[in-house]
């Protein structure tokens, strides 16, 4: 009966698991999805607690397991409560560095259990098992501490003498020493550890020189390594919600990995070698052109160009997230509508500093989601609208992306801005965003430079507009 129920409880795990990450995908039930998911674990974590057993004997540390659960839960929940969004990639990092540690531990705890019990019943399917989780686990964990430590500035972007060679050095060593360990040629927790302080070092090195603005993409590669060493877990203990969601993590992180990589048109093998950010920010410009002079437009210009436009779009970027601006925005947003002016916003898949970054921030001031418009359809619309706005956004706005082959994002997909009767952006000052480049769109004949930090501009702006 009680296995019957435990069982169960693994299904109910593994089938909310799946509708979570479905509902996760439309920003309306994302949060519902979060809880479904986190429900069915809770059910299926707190079943193998009391219901698992293994050769007849039931769990009985309750108050080690009990307290784990508590610490984990309150620094969970504090941590998430009070990270800003724009340095969500970096608690993301933290998290998943944990899930990968998590995945290392229950290895050397499996490991350590066959040394003691002499088990002749360690097949080699077991320790392949058990070896495999470990390292993918540690260069998870390690790869990830880093990542968390450039994401907020305490480790800086740093090139490894001859780097290449070091890692492929050091993956090698993992791999003849965890064949050797498998086969019996050699033994011992000297080279059981040995293994796991080479993939330690492996992650560690692998990450140090990528660039930390590249971190995204990392994170959700690492992110996929987490999912990948949860479901060795899953077949080592013969648990089905583990397997089901180590699988999906580590598939869902692929997915991602090759989506972010598509919207930048960059491979994976250039995020890692790590070229675009150090050639970007070196490079200077757009291939170092004259870029020629740029006009401004005052506050009051922009509110009469906006009142009587027909439509408006607004293009977001990370500016609009570093200003916490997303607010004011959604106001301005109502003000033109009842002015009856039509707007929408033109999303990039890039725009921001994680996927789905501004369909976060604008869901989170509760804009509505037909309003967002994706990248292709944008693009489609812009030709009828009047007015662009352009909040604190650079990169993916910039025409050398499909204008100059020289440029390091060129052939990256743009909001292709210019397509509609007047271009204003919002920016401080003329500084190139995450790229380092310059962008030559606000230099053409179309654009104005509405200068100022988004959120104070906005208020301003709503202010001219309600006085109109
Ligand atoms: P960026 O190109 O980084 O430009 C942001 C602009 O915002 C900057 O030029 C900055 O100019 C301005 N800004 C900063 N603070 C501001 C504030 N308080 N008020 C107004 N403006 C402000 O951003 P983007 O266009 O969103 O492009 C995103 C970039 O990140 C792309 O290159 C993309 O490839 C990269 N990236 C994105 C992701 C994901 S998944 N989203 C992952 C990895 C990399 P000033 O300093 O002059 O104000």
């Amino acid at each position: 009966m009680e296995s019957t129920i435990l069982q169960l409880s693994y299904l109910i795990g593994s089938v909310t698991f799946i509708i979570g990450l479905k509902m996760l995908s439309h920003p309306d039930s994302a949060r519902k999805g979060n809880m479904v998911a986190a429900v069915g674990m809770t059910i299926a974590i707190l079943a193998t607690i009391f219901l698992y057993e293994h050769n007849g004997e039931k769990l009985h540390n309750f108050g080690w397991i009990f307290a784990g659960l508590a610490v984990g839960t309150i620094v969970g929940t504090l941590a998430a409560k009070r990270v800003q969004m724009t340095a969500m990639p970096e608690m993301v990092s933290l998290f998943n560095g944990m899930g990968g540690a998590c995945a290392m531990l229950i290895s050397m705890v499996e490991y350590n259990h066959m040394q003691h019990a002499g088990e002749a019943a360690a097949t080699t399917g077991t320790m392949l098992v058990i070896v495999l989780g470990m390292v993918i686990g540690t260069v998870s964990f390690a790869g990830s501490i880093i990542a968390w430590g450039k994401l907020n500035g305490s480790i800086k972007d740093r090139t490894i003498p001859a780097g290449q060679i070091l890692n492929f050095l050091m993956m090698g060593g993992v791999v003849v020493l965890s064949v050797m360990l498998m086969t019996g040629m050699a033994s011992g927790a000297a080279v059981f550890y040995g293994i796991a302080a080479l993939a330690a070092l492996y992650g560690v090195l692998f990450v140090m020189p990528i660039g930390g603005a590249d971190m995204p993409v990392v994170i959700s590669l690492l992110n996929s390594f987490t999912g990948c060493a949860a479901a060795f877990g899953g077949f080592l203990y013969d648990n089905p919600v583990m397997l089901t969601g180590g699988i999906l993590v580590g598939s869902a992180g692929t997915i991602l990995t090759i989506l972010m990589c598509k919207a930048m048109n960059r491979s994976l093998k250039n995020v890692l070698i790590g070229s675009f950010g150090a050639k970007a920010t070196g490079g200077g410009g757009a291939g170092g052109k004259e870029q020629g002079n740029y006009k401004e437009i005052s506050m009051n210009d922009t509110a009469t160009l906006m009142a009587y436009a027909q439509k408006v779009m607004i293009i977001p970027g990370y500016g609009l997230a570093v200003a916490q601006a997303q607010h004011t925005c959604h106001e301005l947003e109502k003000v033109l509508n009842e002015k009856g002016v039509e707007v929408s916003y033109g999303i990039h898949p890039v725009a921001g500093r994680m996927p789905g970054h501004m369909n976060v921030l604008l869901a989170e001031a509760d804009v509505p989601y037909e309003k967002l418009l994706e990248m292709e359809d944008a693009n489609d619309q812009m030709g009828g609208t009047n007015v662009v706005l352009i909040l604190g956004a650079n990169d993916v706005v910039n025409p050398a992306a499909k204008e100059d082959p020289s440029s390091p994002i060129y052939g990256m997909p743009i909001l292709e801005v210019e397509k509609a009767d007047h271009v204003i952006v919002n920016k401080r000052s003329m500084k190139p965003g995450y790229a380092g480049i310059e962008n030559e769109l606000f230099f053409r004949p179309k654009s104005s430079m509405l200068f100022g930090d988004a959120k104070k501009v906005l208020q301003s702006l709503v202010g001219e507009l309600k006085q109109m």
